[in-house]
């Protein structure tokens, strides 16, 4: 696979019009969930130039029947690695099973500051037999960074992932 990377111009929703295909194109044929992870997170942030794009991945831990949100692939400073559910914007998105738009982190009680400079966040859960097996989640250093333009088309690329 040859790849070179061009920034796609035009408004959000035109870009994410545009990276929506060449994302399918990326991943498919790739059996591998962490190389098409790893994949979308650079195309993500290389288009949009968010401080941190990332995912977490619901994994079990301990003896008990119990999981948490496990670091995956991601694009920006060093974060935090595991999630428990109901905890900060990732773990409240798991719980609730929907995505969740924070426009200013600081009012979101108990968000998990991974980065000090994060101030806007979206967290897009990934959503398999009614079960959140993980989530997508994307930090901007700007207030308010995050609409329903971005829920929308980062819900349908959550849809392209192959995952159980
Ligand atoms: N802010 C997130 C934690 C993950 S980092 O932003 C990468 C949260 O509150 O869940």
């Amino acid at each position: 696979m040859a790849e070179d990377f061009h920034i796609i111009q035009g408004t959000k929703e035109e870009i994410y019009q545009a990276l929506i295909p060449k994302i399918k194109a990326l991943i498919e044929g790739e059996p591998d969930l962490v190389p098409n992870l790893a994949n979308i997170t650079a195309d993500l942030k290389e288009q949009f130039g968010w401080l941190w794009v990332g995912f977490y991945l619901v994994k079990p831990f301990g003896s008990a029947q119990d999981s948490e949100l496990v670091l995956g692939p991601f694009q920006g400073p060093i974060a935090c690695t595991r999630i428990k559910k109901g905890r900060g914007v990732c773990g409240t998105s798991w719980q609730k099973a929907e995505t969740l738009i924070v426009a200013d982190v600081e009012k979101f009680p108990g968000h998990i500051a991974c980065s000090s400079l994060s101030r806007s966040e979206i967290v897009v859960p990934i959503i398999r037999n009614n079960q959140v097996v993980g989530v997508l989640d994307v930090d901007s250093e700007l207030l308010g960074q995050f609409d329903e333009t971005d829920k929308k088309f980062l819900e349908q690329i959550i849809l392209e992932i192959s995952i159980s």
